[in-house]
């Protein structure tokens, strides 16, 4: 440390794959962050469950402790990451802090979507930032551009792909691998959620889109209102099929503003092999703004591991301490009261697979029951399977309302052997669609 550098002691709420990575990167940045700013941050508390566990690297002696009091009542304490992942004890824990006047910055983005007023509100009170980019896309400054980069900019339409744990196992999949072996690996590379279920479910993804809705469109945008499907239910025959017409399966956030009403969603779709979205691998994520003057933006990076996540973190620590006092875009990203759109009116194209009996007039009957709901094929690939037929559609844009009635028409026609699903097809880039361009 140099002679004039302001000396900052901070505390860390857990010390698992984020928090230690956050530790290392601090002391192995030490000179960098001290240059920019002036200050020199030093991990002196660490908030875990059990300190006798063994841990790849030490944090030194007397820094970890199963005694939140003991960094709550420290005056010396003049910033705390919260990297312990959660709601309970977790939310209670920052709430407290903010109260106090500690900033706090976190990762948590469960706790975010579901306390985020709360939280908020906390931090007004006691005077001090609460930051929370590395809560979204790991190491992706999304919220950053967002909220500074992009604040004069209405943004209509956020795409992205915001879990890399699925992204991982989705791209494993299209490599041979089994969804069981690319799970297990997502796990051992520390990818996954403590409960990796919010990761395949699709639990992670839907906060991670209620915070991007609620910051892009400045608006509380509830967790409730997202549409959640998981990746469960994607087998090989999806993506083997999905690669036969030159697209990929992956797990697509939306959050659309339509009007003054907002469509938030996440589930698997099948991206056109064209689109930016379908070259995002691995445990990388990607999402895409859209709106008025920037008409889009792409930003893509890793979204999950330790150090990955680290760096957002540290990066809003040493923003706290670059921007103490003068209180740049601090407060809660809400400023606004929007609706939600109503369910199945958000248009989108469709891949559907069916399984009809292979005989004249079949074609005919779906093509029927699809044009009464208003649905337009695009295109039609059929293969014959144990004497039936299997039909691989793809629609023009179609309401998912009227979709969903077509396709319960088709699964009850005699000439139907039951099978009749449908997966969003992302292949536009928007900005025509929106007259922008
Ligand atoms: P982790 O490896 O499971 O670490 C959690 C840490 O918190 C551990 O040190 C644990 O203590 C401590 N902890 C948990 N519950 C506690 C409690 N009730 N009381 C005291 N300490 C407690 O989790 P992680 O992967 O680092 O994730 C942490 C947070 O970052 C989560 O909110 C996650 O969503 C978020 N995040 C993770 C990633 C990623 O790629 N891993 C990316 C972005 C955001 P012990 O060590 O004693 O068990
Ligand atoms: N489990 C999360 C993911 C970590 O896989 O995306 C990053 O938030």
């Amino acid at each position: 440390m140099t002679r004039n550098a302001v000396d900052v002691p901070v505390a860390l709420l857990g010390y698992g794959t984020v928090g230690a990575a956050v530790h290392r990167l601090l002391d192995e940045q030490g000179d960098e962050i001290e240059r920019a700013t002036g200050h020199r941050l030093r991990v002196v508390r660490a908030l875990v469950r059990d300190v006798d566990r063994d841990r790849p690297c030490s944090p030194g002696a007397g820094v970890l402790t199963t005694d939140f009091a003991t960094i709550r009542d420290d005056p010396q304490v003049r910033l705390v990451a919260e990297v312990m992942g959660g709601l309970d004890p977790a939310g209670d824990h920052v709430v407290e802090l903010l109260r106090r006047g500690t900033p706090v910055v976190t990762a948590n983005k469960q706790l975010l979507a579901r306390r985020g007023p709360e939280l908020f509100e906390a931090a007004a009170g006691g005077g001090v930032q609460l930051r929370f980019e590395a809560s979204v896309c790991a190491a992706i400054p999304v919220i950053k551009v967002l909220r500074e980069a992009l604040v004069v900019t209405n943004v209509h339409r956020v795409l992205g792909i915001v879990n890399g744990t699925t992204n991982f196992i989705l791209s494993a999949m299209e490599g041979g691998q089994t969804y069981a072996e690319a799970l297990a690996e997502a796990q051992r590379l520390g990818y996954a959620e403590a409960d990796p279920a919010e990761d395949v479910g699709g639990l992670d993804a839907a906060a991670k889109t209620a915070i991007l809705a609620t910051v892009a469109f400045g608006s509380r945008v509830p967790v409730e209102w997202v549409e959640v499907e998981g990746i469960e239910g994607v087998t090989r025959e999806h993506v083997a099929a999905a690669r036969a017409m030159e697209m990929h399966v992956k797990l697509v956030a939306r959050a659309t503003l339509v009007g003054d009403l907002v469509d938030v969603r996440v589930g698997p779709a099948l991206v056109d092999a064209r689109h930016p979205l379908a070259a995002v691998e691995g445990a990388f994520n990607a999402v895409m703004l859209q709106g008025d003057a920037i008409r889009e933006i792409m930003l893509e990076g890793p979204g999950a591991g330790g150090i990955e996540t680290a760096s957002a973190v540290v990066a809003d620590m040493v923003s706290i301490v670059g921007t103490t006092g003068t209180g740049f875009l601090q407060n809660d990203p809400v400023w606004r009261e929007l609706g939600r759109l109503p369910a199945g009116e958000l248009a989108s194209p469709w891949y559907l697979r069916l399984e009809v009996e292979d005989r004249a007039g079949v074609l005919a009957r779906l093509a029927q029951e699809l044009a009464a709901e208003g649905v337009s094929v695009a295109r039609l690939v059929q293969q014959p399977a144990d004497g039936h037929a299997v039909l691989h559609v793809v629609t023009h844009e179609a309401a998912q309302g009227g979709l969903e009635r077509a396709l319960a028409a088709i699964r009850a026609l005699p000439e139907s052997r039951g099978h009749a699903s449908a997966l969003p097809v992302v292949s536009d880039r928007g900005v025509e669609e929106l007259g922008w361009a």
